[in-house]
């Protein structure tokens, strides 16, 4: 295949456009402020673009949003904007930043360390490393100690936004016992783009009930933890701390070596003991489990494919996994689909239920190679590359059909295609 398929300008065009100063908006409009895992990947994009600096301070600007207790929050209100719901008033947080009240998945110490090995620049790389990685440790230690109180190894999610992928299958059923909210409330979100690619209203209730519950116990992590009605350990956030767990190590080889690489080493050897509770021998695949009931939630999503980026699976569950791929991609040949297409609750163009995402089939490319399956990473390459065919950088793809879905000229698509398709 001649690379690149895409327009470059475009998408530099994309950030530097969606750059409000020091952070970028994933979209304007339908998310007009900072996202976690969005500035991670989009700092990948500044880097290829050439502003080193730029692609540092998107990682800096996340942070400025941390909380003292090291959790790094899913969004960073940086300025005003009345287009988005929840805004900052609904959560409640009273720091100086106002910021959202749950994180997302930390693929921050993965980028910190590919900003540091691609740097140029390498005075501004040890500068900027040495001023990210306290908070980026902190960000971890939170993660096990607040999400994982009694040392299980699988750290848990307390809201479906949490995991990033938010309208996924998986948490139908936990989020099903979750009392819905009793106020009512104007959602933004089907302002800016069609309610058939949107989550449904009995969702949102349950989805706001939680924020609510969240501000009423005061963000209490003890009485949160005992008291939550959504509990979940979810494979995604769990595959990605761990390969994040792991570049952060790395990276504080011969900087850091205290209690806390310590403590880091030790909760990640814990993770891996512990990963077999959520691999599905009926399903050849990993999942999350609601740590309410107990149960593994069935379902084959892209977040049970993430374990190959975190190098959790045993050669045996990834061949099993690579198998299923065969069918998981004919079947709906713009993928990666976020859920199986043979999946009974699949539809390939709502909201993490079926479309692909591409930043996850990077994320799952590296796991691939990581497990030298050289043929399905480049594979993976291929199907992404076939989603930006028709020209748009969209919040992501109808999986059957390859129509561009969500919000458009949209930062991740853009940053990921200059990281990761542009050779
Ligand atoms: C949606 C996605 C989430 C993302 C956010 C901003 O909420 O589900 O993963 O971070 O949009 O792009």
């Amino acid at each position: 295949m001649n690379r690149p398929v895409f327009d470059i300008e475009h998408a530099k065009r994309i950030l530097r456009d969606n750059d409000l100063g020091g952070y970028t908006v994933p979209t304007k409009g339908l998310y007009p402020f900072q996202w976690n895992w969005d500035a991670a990947i989009t700092a990948l994009g500044w880097m290829e673009a050439g502003d080193e600096p730029r692609a540092w301070l998107e990682l800096e600007m996340l942070l400025k949003g941390q909380w003292d207790n090291g959790m790094v929050p899913h969004i960073i209100f940086h300025g005003e904007a009345d287009t988005y719901f929840p805004g900052p008033e609904v959560w409640g947080v009273e720091n100086a930043v106002k910021t959202s009240a749950i994180s997302q998945p930390p693929v921050l110490a993965t980028v910190v360390r590919i900003l540091f090995e691609q740097s140029k620049d390498r005075a501004l790389a040890e500068q900027k490393l040495a001023a990210l990685l306290p908070g980026t440790i902190a960000c971890h230690l939170w993660w096990y100690r607040e999400r994982d109180p009694e040392n299980t190894g699988l750290v848990c999610s307390y809201h479906p936004w949490e995991s990033g992928m938010d309208n996924s299958p998986a948490w139908d059923h936990p989020l099903s016992a979750v009392p819905t909210v009793d106020w009512e409330y104007t959602r933004r979100d089907t302002g800016h783009v069609d309610a058939a690619e949107r989550p449904h209203k009995h969702q949102y209730d349950r989805y706001i009930y939680l924020v609510d519950f969240f501000k009423r116990n005061r963000f209490d992590s003890d009485a949160i933890y005992k008291s939550c009605p959504y509990r979940v350990q979810d494979i995604g956030i769990i595959a990605i701390l761990q390969r994040a767990n792991t570049d952060l190590l790395a990276l504080c080889q011969s900087r850091i070596d205290d209690d806390s690489t310590r403590s880091l080493q030790a909760s990640s050897a814990r993770t891996a003991a512990a990963i077999n509770e959520l691999w599905s021998d009926e399903l050849s695949c990993f999942v999350s489990r609601d740590t309410l009931t107990g149960q593994q939630l069935k379902t084959i999503s892209c977040a049970g494919v993430l374990p190959l980026f975190g190098e959790l699976a045993s050669p045996a569950q990834a061949s099993a996994i690579n198998e299923s791929l065969d069918r998981w991609i004919d079947g709906a040949p713009f993928g990666l689909a976020s859920t199986h297409p043979d999946s009974e609750t699949f539809e390939p163009q709502r909201y993490w239920r079926g479309p692909s995402w591409l930043h996850i089939n990077w994320m799952i490319a590296l796991g691939l190679e990581a497990y030298q399956m050289p043929e399905r990473a480049e594979q993976l390459k291929q199907v992404s590359e076939a989603c930006l065919e028709n020209g748009d950088f969209w919040e992501y793809y109808n999986s059957v059909t390859g129509e561009g879905c969500g919000g458009g000229e949209f930062s991740w698509t853009a940053a990921i295609a200059l990281h990761w398709l542009k050779s």
